[in-house]
C-alpha cells in the first residue's frame, strides 16, 4: 500500500466484525510500532497486547463513557517507563517518553492498514484503573504511565466525514502566526498528486464498505 494512502485512509472506527487477528499480522503491526524514531535511541514504551473477553471488559469499565471498545478484536495498552529517559534528559525525559509513544501509536495506526484493520486511539480512562486490570501483582505498574490504549480490528462501520483541517491552516511561515506565505505555497487544491491519493484513499474504505454490504445482501442504515 501507498504509504500517503495509507495515512490519508486511515480513520478511528469504534464498530469492528468480529474476526480475530492472527498473531503473525499482529506481530508484523508490533514491528512496525518499534520501528519509530525514539529519543536518544532509549527503549521507553512497552506494550500490553489484550485479547480475553474478561480483561477487554474490566478495560472497558476503565474507559469514560466508552462502551464499544470491549467488542474490539484486540486492545493494545500503550504503556512508559520513562526512568532512563529522565536519568539521560532530566525532565526532558517525561516529554521525550510521550512522544516515543505517540510515534508507535501512529505507526501501528498506519501499518494495520496493510492487513485491512484500522484502530482507535483511546485516552479518555482512568490510569490507575488500567495499571489495576494490567498488574498481576498489586503496585506492579506503579511506576508504569499509561498512555492509550489502542482498540484494534476489522472495520464494521464507515465513519462520517470530518470537517476537514487543511495544512494551510496549521502552518505557519518562519515566524509564529505568520500564515500568508504558507496558505500560497503548499494549497491542497493545486496539488492534484495529493487530491489523488487522498481520492483513492476514500475510494479504497469505499470499496471494503461496498463488498461488506454486498456480502450482507442490502444496504444497511448505517453504511449509508
Ligand atoms: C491523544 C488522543 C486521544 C484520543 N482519545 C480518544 C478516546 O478516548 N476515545 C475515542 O473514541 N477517540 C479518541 N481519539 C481519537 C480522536 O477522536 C480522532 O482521532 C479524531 O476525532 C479524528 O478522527 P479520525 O481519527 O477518524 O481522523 C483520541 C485521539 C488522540 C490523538
Amino acid at each position: 500500500m501507498d504509504i500517503l494512502e495509507a495515512i490519508f485512509g486511515r480513520r478511528s472506527i469504534r464498530k469492528f466484525k468480529k474476526s480475530t487477528i492472527p498473531y503473525r499480522v499482529l506481530f508484523d503491526i508490533f514491528e512496525a510500532g518499534v520501528s519509530a524514531p525514539r529519543a536518544g535511541n532509549v527503549p521507553s514504551t512497552w506494550m500490553v497486547l489484550v485479547e480475553s473477553d474478561k480483561l477487554k471488559t474490566k478495560l472497558k469499565d476503565a474507559c469514560v463513557d466508552q462502551d464499544w471498545i470491549e467488542n474490539a478484536p484486540v486492545i493494545i495498552a500503550v504503556c512508559s517507563n520513562p526512568k532512563r529517559l529522565t536519568q539521560l534528559y532530566g525532565a526532558r525525559g517525561e516529554i521525550y517518553a510521550i512522544q516515543n509513544s505517540s510515534a508507535i501509536i501512529q505507526n501501528i495506526l498506519i501499518a494495520a492498514q496493510e492487513y485491512g484493520l484500522q484502530g482507535t486511539w483511546v485516552g479518555a480512562f482512568s490510569e490507575s484503573e488500567v495499571r489495576k486490570v494490567l498488574s498481576k501483582k498489586p503496585g506492579k505498574m506503579d511506576k508504569v504511565n499509561v498512555h492509550a490504549l489502542v482498540a484494534l480490528g476489522k472495520p464494521d462501520e464507515h465513519p462520517k466525514k470530518l470537517p476537514e483541517i487543511q495544512a494551510t491552516d496549521l502552518v505557519y511561515y518562519e515566524a509564529w502566526g505568520e500564515s500568508n506565505k504558507s496558505s500560497k505555497m503548499i494549497p491542497l487544491a493545486s496539488n492534484p498528486k495529493l487530491q489523488n491519493t487522498i481520492r483513492r484513499a476514500k475510494q479504497r474504505s469505499k470499496k471494503t464498505r461496498h463488498k461488506l454490504i454486498k456480502k450482507i445482501g442490502k444496504t444497511i442504515k448505517h453504511f449509508k
